[in-house]
């Protein structure tokens, strides 16, 4: 069941995907050479709560952290802990919050000090894919829209999208219908509507699309030990334009 959202939802969530898009931006300054995923983790903690929100993911099926840090061949739901970041990582960070009841969900990969060509141009493919995706998020278009924009352009590029983790509807729940994968697989789709709030989130591998679990129970990394990069928008559907929501600037989708 696919909900829609009314403008008294949106003017809820609106401020609820802003404060995990602040969340995110901040995190991503924090970051540098020589600071422990621990310490990202309680930096993103910390304003979280100063923003008045709280994270959606502690606790949500047991999920220990307060946010997602995936390195390198991590492709998702990374684990805070120890592990100190290095010149040449690259980061994938995930922050969703909830505020205002509702979820604002939002990811980006981003270099640490700086990072090589390839682990470049995966971010940037990445990225870019997220964006061509985006744009296909209007009323009158399908989910399946979306996910073949980014697998083109992605696979375009000579990387893989990630097959076991998709994109999602978001809202008073974190994880709503319709699922919005990052290919196509040819089943029918649902149809875009004005008032769906989606969250878009390639996940996309330098090498192969294969990922394995790693045994503390959650974290995924890619089978043939690749790069992985995620970015993620919530998004909302309307009869022109889609108004990505966790983001601080207009941007032009053009
Ligand atoms: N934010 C992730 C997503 O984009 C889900 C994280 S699940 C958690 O859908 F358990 F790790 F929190
Ligand atoms: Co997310
Ligand atoms: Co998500």
């Amino acid at each position: 069941m696919i909900i829609l959202k009314s403008e008294r939802d949106l003017e809820a969530m609106r401020p609820a995907c802003v404060v995990a898009a602040t969340v995110l931006n901040d995190v991503a300054a924090f970051i540098q050479p020589g600071v422990s995923t621990k310490q990202v983790d309680e930096f993103a903690a910390s304003r979280i709560k100063q923003l008045g929100a709280r994270s959606a993911f502690l606790g949500y099926r047991k999920y220990p952290c307060h946010t997602c840090i995936s390195v390198n061949d991590q492709v998702v739901h990374g684990l805070a802990g120890t592990r100190v970041l290095q010149f040449g990582d690259i980061v994938s960070l995930d922050v969703g919050v909830i505020h205002n009841g509702f979820i604002g969900d939002t990811a980006r990969t981003l270099a640490v000090g700086g990072c090589g060509v390839l682990a470049q141009r995966l971010m940037d493919v990445t990225e870019k894919g997220l964006y061509l995706g985006i744009a296909q998020a209007r009323a009158g278009g399908k989910v399946s829209d979306i996910s073949r924009a980014i697998q083109d352009y992605v696979e375009g590029n000579g990387f893989n999208v990630v097959r076991e983790f998709v994109g999602h509807g978001v809202g008073r729940s974190m994880h709503e219908d319709p699922q919005i994968p990052n290919f196509t697989d040819g089943k029918p789709s649902p149809k875009l509507r004005a008032g769906m709030t989606l969250a878009i989130e390639p996940m996309v591998n330098a090498g192969g699309p294969e990922v394995k679990m790693l045994n503390d129970g959650w974290t995924a990394v890619t089978k043939d030990g690749s790069l992985s990069a995620h970015f993620e928008h919530t998004v909302l559907v309307t009869e022109s334009e889609p108004e990505i929501l966790t983001c601080l600037e207009k941007v032009s989708l053009k």
